[in-house]
């Protein structure tokens, strides 16, 4: 079975009000559709296309991945004349289709909903979820027995559909690539002007195609249309990586105030003071105390490191047993070795300074080598540069 990825990024966004093409507003560091595009990759899709319209050149320079196609939609026509843009792209197979808006995706759930897909020899199957709190999704229609009808857009429905159809569209589709020939027979919505994806659901459904619904977690599925959701999306995330971290052992004292990216790793028994944000790639070690209001980015703590209060650390190394802050700045490339004290107002930029070394107050240190003399031999450098604050 041949499996294609789709991902629709091309829309407008009109609703987040930005100069940023939508699908590029970070969730917890990164683009909203590169979250999309890591979950699709370890399925292994034979193709991915990304298809990019408002924006384009911007996205397609900050979005990255192997094997990505990108393919640009003309107009912006809705989410139908998305998927016809990529249609070329396609050849038999199965098209897992996804709204490049919706970065709460799991692999998981990608996993489990392409075996149900093909257990039913299903032709179309989508994700839904039910949350009477939102608004704006789709609403899956079902007839008497049960059976999948059609999605009407939330916009489109009357007050009696909503209370009867209360199961929203997620916007993840797989789709057996020979039933797009459909495509051309979604009509232009008379009222929006737009071609939707979504009557693909009525038109298979009506031919006498299998369609059918799959329910999961709202948490897996939610979209971004506004800054709000983008807020509200962005703390699921958020909690989903810091509870993730209890479980293997890290104590977080108020985890509601804390970032931790995804892309970031932190060992067992590390404590996060309130107001902590762990960003890219930083790699925190065991038995760390990281204090209140501390921002660590790209970079790496080795075991017992103590971070104290307000202090900023930028793709730098810090060894084992060291303590950094308060009120202290580690600009890129700064490393410092193992059992070192870097105090209160320092500030210190491409520098090295080695094992043990205090620089307890009120400095600057840059493109310096400190430390121990033969350390710094050994590292190549025929003479010492040694600073003291
Ligand atoms: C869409 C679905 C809705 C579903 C919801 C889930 C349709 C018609 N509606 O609504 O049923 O509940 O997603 O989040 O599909 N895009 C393009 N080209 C376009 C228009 C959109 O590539 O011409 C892309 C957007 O960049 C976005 C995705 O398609 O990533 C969805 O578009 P959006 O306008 O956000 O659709 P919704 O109104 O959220
Ligand atoms: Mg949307």
């Amino acid at each position: 079975m041949n499996l294609y990825a789709v991902i629709l990024a091309a829309g407008l966004g009109k609703r987040m009000k930005s100069d940023t093409p939508k699908v590029l507003h970070e969730v917890l560091g990164r683009p909203m559709l590169q979250h999309v595009i890591d979950a699709v990759k370890q399925l292994k899709p034979v193709k991915s296309v990304v298809v990019i319209g408002n924006g384009a050149e911007q996205v397609k320079e900050k979005i990255g991945g192997e094997g990505l196609s990108f393919v640009l939609q003309k107009k912006l026509l809705g989410t139908g004349d998305a998927v016809a843009a990529a249609r070329d792209q396609l050849k038999t197979g199965t098209a897992l289709i996804l709204n490049g808006d919706g970065p709460l995706i799991t692999t998981q759930t990608l996993k489990t909903f392409l075996s149900r897909h093909k257990r039913n020899k299903n032709t179309l199957s989508f994700l839904s979820f039910t949350d009477d709190s939102l608004s704006g999704y789709g609403r899956v229609f079902r007839d008497a027995s049960g059976r999948v009808t059609e999605i009407v857009e939330d916009k489109h429905a009357s007050d009696k559909e909503k209370r009867t159809f209360n199961e929203l569209n997620g916007g993840v589709y797989l789709i057996e690539t020979k039933a797009l020939r459909h495509l051309a027979d979604i009509k232009r919505n008379s009222a929006s002007g737009e071609y939707y994806l979504t009557d693909l659901v009525g038109i298979l459904s009506r031919s006498g195609s299998r369609v059918d619904a799959y329910n999961c977690p709202p948490e897996d599925i939610r979209g971004v249309n506004s800054r709000q959701e983008l807020f509200e999306v962005s703390d699921i995330l958020r909690k989903r990586i810091i509870w993730g971290w209890m479980d293997r052992g890290v104590t977080f004292i108020n985890p509601h105030t804390t970032v931790v990216h995804t892309t970031a790793s932190i060992g067992k028994d590390t404590i996060l003071y309130p107001n902590t944000i762990v960003e890219g790639t930083t790699s925190i070690g065991r038995n760390c105390v990281i204090h209140a209001g501390a921002r660590i980015a790209d970079s790496f703590l080795g075991n017992e490191v103590t971070v104290k209060d307000s202090t900023l650390i930028e793709k730098s190394r810090i060894g084992k047993g060291t303590s950094v802050g308060p009120f202290a700045h580690l600009r890129p490339e700064s490393i410092i070795g193992k059992n070192a004290k870097i105090g209160n107002f320092v500030e210190i930029k491409k520098s090295n300074l080695g094992d043990g070394t205090k620089a307890s107050h009120l400095s600057y240190l840059g493109d310096a080598q400190v430390g121990s003399f033969e350390q710094i031999l050994s590292q190549g450098y025929s003479s010492a540069v040694i600073l003291s604050s």
